[in-house]
């Protein structure tokens, strides 16, 4: 365990889109003495989602974004990133990809989790689609994120089997608990790099 004696832990954004049960996992982590992060900052295209409740809850600066207009939101959520000086965005369930340009614009660190084990099945359906190719494995993965969706270098994966009785729901729930273990672990780990 790495302990930050002496040095300022990241100030992280989190992007939500629904749920949150990654972004309660990380808040969590956040919250121990040995975590390098400091989480300031959510933002998420959608209001009415458990994720922004638990934010509000939790008293953590929530930006809900109308999205209508995808530059215009671009624009604002920089500006956000700018004013709480954040350092580090965590995706986390975030159903809008980002631009080249704001990707290029933020210049630090983004890093997204995704429900296989990529480079296998990239983008949405992952389970359905493993489940239906009869797959003997599967997982999840913290990445870097780059102008390619999810594409990025990986950080850290788990890997589970997949049983005869398993269907894409019972995998979906499985895998989503072993995300909510992996993403601290992950951002300790790059953390521990820039
Ligand atoms: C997770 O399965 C994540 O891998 C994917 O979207 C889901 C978000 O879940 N990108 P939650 O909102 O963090 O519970």
């Amino acid at each position: 365990m790495v302990k930050l004696i002496g040095k300022k832990k990241k100030f992280c954004a989190v992007f939500i889109s629904g749920r949150g049960s990654n972004l309660k996992s990380i808040y969590y982590y956040s919250k121990k003495k040995y975590s390098k992060i400091n989480l300031k900052l959510v933002i998420s295209n959608n209001l009415n989602i458990k994720g922004v409740k638990f934010a509000n809850k939790n008293k953590i600066n929530t930006k809900v974004i109308n999205y209508y207009n995808k530059n215009r939101a671009e624009k604002k959520i920089l500006y956000y990133l700018a004013k709480y000086k954040i350092e580090l965005i965590c995706l986390a369930g975030f159903m809008k990809v980002l631009s080249k340009n704001f990707i290029k614009k933020f210049n630090k660190t983004i890093i997204n989790i995704h429900p296989s084990l990529l480079p296998k099945y990239k983008g949405l359906n992952t389970h359905e689609r493993v489940i239906q190719n009869k797959e003997k494995y599967s997982g999840c993965t913290v990445h870097i994120v780059n102008e390619k969706l999810d594409s990025g270098k990986t950080i850290l994966q788990k890997r589970i089997k997949i049983l005869k009785s398993d269907n894409p729901n019972k995998l979906a729930k499985k895998i989503l608990k072993l995300e909510n273990q992996l993403y601290p672990r992950a951002i300790n780990k790059i953390l521990s790099k820039i």
